[in-house]
């Protein structure tokens, strides 16, 4: 059997998708395995998820560096320093910049709820209500220097329905970036998903 490509998680909070990602990486036969998280908020739930889950964790405060530029510069050491191939932000509340993305050019993903090129940046729920469209979802793509717009990898999408809230299709496209984002990893690290 051929190792695992080493993956590297940036979290900001929850992590549910992490844990998405911890739980198929945990199957001998999935062909990436998770080697680093890093969150650049301390206490933040998927810390512990990758704790639990036996994975180094590393907190990387954006606060404590004195511009972007510094702070991307020691996430990006910490990735290397683990040997680290492939990148997947999930739930990463920071801008990159245009270094640190050029640097994992082809080797960064991002899941982003929203049926991309639809409803960019945040609060990707809200401005599907307002906008009334009939379907919604969620992507997987490469990260590239414009904000949530590399070259797409994998999408799912879910109804919205009659009544719906935000909330209520925040949960419903929650599940389904649940069952994406593992299979888009897959495919990425298998060297089946479209180029970037
Ligand atoms: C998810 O909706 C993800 O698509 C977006 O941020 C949210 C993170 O949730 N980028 P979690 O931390 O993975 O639970």
């Amino acid at each position: 059997m051929t190792a695992k490509v080493k993956v590297g998680v940036l979290i900001s909070g929850r992590g549910s998708n992490l844990q998405a990602l911890l739980d198929a990486c945990a199957d001998p036969a999935f062909p990436a395995g998770i080697a680093l998280v890093i969150s650049n908020v301390a206490g933040a739930q998927g810390l512990e998820r990758a704790t639990q889950a036996g994975v180094p964790t590393l907190v990387i405060n954006h606060k404590d560096f004195p511009s972007r530029a510094a702070f991307d510069a020691r996430m990006d050491e910490a990735l290397r320093a683990a040997g680290i191939e492939l990148v997947c932000l999930a739930g990463f509340m920071r801008l990159l910049s245009d270094g640190f993305v050029e640097g994992w050019h082809g080797r960064m993903i991002n899941i982003h709820p929203s049926l991309l090129p639809s409803f960019k940046g945040m609060h990707t729920h809200a401005q599907a209500l307002a906008a009334g469209v009939k379907l919604h979802g969620c992507t997987v793509h490469y990260v590239t220097p414009a904000l949530d717009d590399g070259p797409i990898i994998a999408q799912a999408a879910v109804p919205v329905l009659e009544g719906d809230t935000e909330e209520s299709l925040a949960a419903r496209v929650l599940e389904v970036e649940h069952q994406l984002y593992p299979a888009a990893l897959k495919l990425v690290a298998e060297g089946k998903a479209p180029g970037a």
